[in-house]
């Protein structure tokens, strides 16, 4: 990532910020993918995928939880074990990152044909794109687990807690759904609190500084915990 990137430099307030754009920024693919990754892509991701002629009724199990930016997918692959009621859509642009979560679901060899878990489904593709599809308050719980910062100000539309965004958010949750949040990120933190305070559709409680029961782990918080950063773990909960 460039010194513009999603990791970089400081500050942040939520006045004259121009609406997020339906565009990505960040990247989607990294170093050219192994044959296994092709095929876990081509085959495992189309068993997998959460279809577009699907969202207008998009729950298969008695809840419906979505996450953005699932990263490697361990969040989403401990939630999927632990909660077979709830079907999971996970959302996740970057081809590795993909693969990752592919690759720990089936064995070489069995990516036609392992068996899957009932109650996940993939969404390849930008999580905002996902939730305008959406109608009105069909989603339980919504995870936003360390997005990626852009802690420069002329990059703040890009971030996902946005306060263009919070109303589509508020839309497709049902009344007393969460949206847990988390973020290691000093600019990033002001941002969630100032955007959040500023908004009514959802009830605000202070976040917790230690991972919450129930949160599974995740690679980007394990890291960021090694540096020496200090995550937040915020619920926001829909009136
Ligand atoms: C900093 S990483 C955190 C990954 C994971 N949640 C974790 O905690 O390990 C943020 C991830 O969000 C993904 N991402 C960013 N914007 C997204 C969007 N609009 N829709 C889906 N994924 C997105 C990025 O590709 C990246 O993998």
């Amino acid at each position: 990532m460039g010194k513009d990137g999603p990791g970089a430099g400081a500050e942040g307030s939520t006045r004259a910020v121009k609406p997020p754009p339906d565009r990505l920024y960040g990247r989607s693919r990294g170093h050219k993918l192994r044959p296994r990754q092709e095929v876990l892509l081509d085959v495992t991701l189309e068993r997998l995928r959460f279809r577009t002629e699907d969202a207008g009724a998009p729950a298969w199990l008695p809840e419906l939880w979505i996450e953005i930016g699932f990263g490697g997918g361990e969040h989403a692959l401990a939630q999927a074990t632990t909660h077979p009621n709830a079907g999971l859509i996970a959302c996740e642009v970057f081809e590795n990152g993909i693969c990752s979560l592919l690759a720990r679901l089936v064995p070489e060899g069995g990516e036609a044909t392992a068996p899957l878990p009932a109650n996940l489904k993939l969404w390849p593709d930008d999580g905002r794109v996902l939730l305008r599809l959406l109608p009105d308050t069909c989603v339980d719980r919504l995870f936003l687990l360390f997005p990626d910062p852009w802690p420069k100000m002329r990059h703040a539309k890009r971030r996902f807690v946005h306060p263009d965004l919070v109303p589509e958010v508020a839309r497709v949750l049902k009344p007393g759904a969460t949206w847990r949040v988390a973020s290691d990120d000093p600019t990033y933190q002001a941002w969630v609190t100032e955007v959040m305070g500023a908004q009514t559709a959802f009830s605000v409680a202070e976040p917790a500084v230690q991972r919450p029961e129930g949160w599974p782990a995740t690679r980007y918080e394990a890291k960021a915990l090694q540096a020496g950063r200090r995550p937040m773990y915020w619920v926001f909960t829909r009136r």
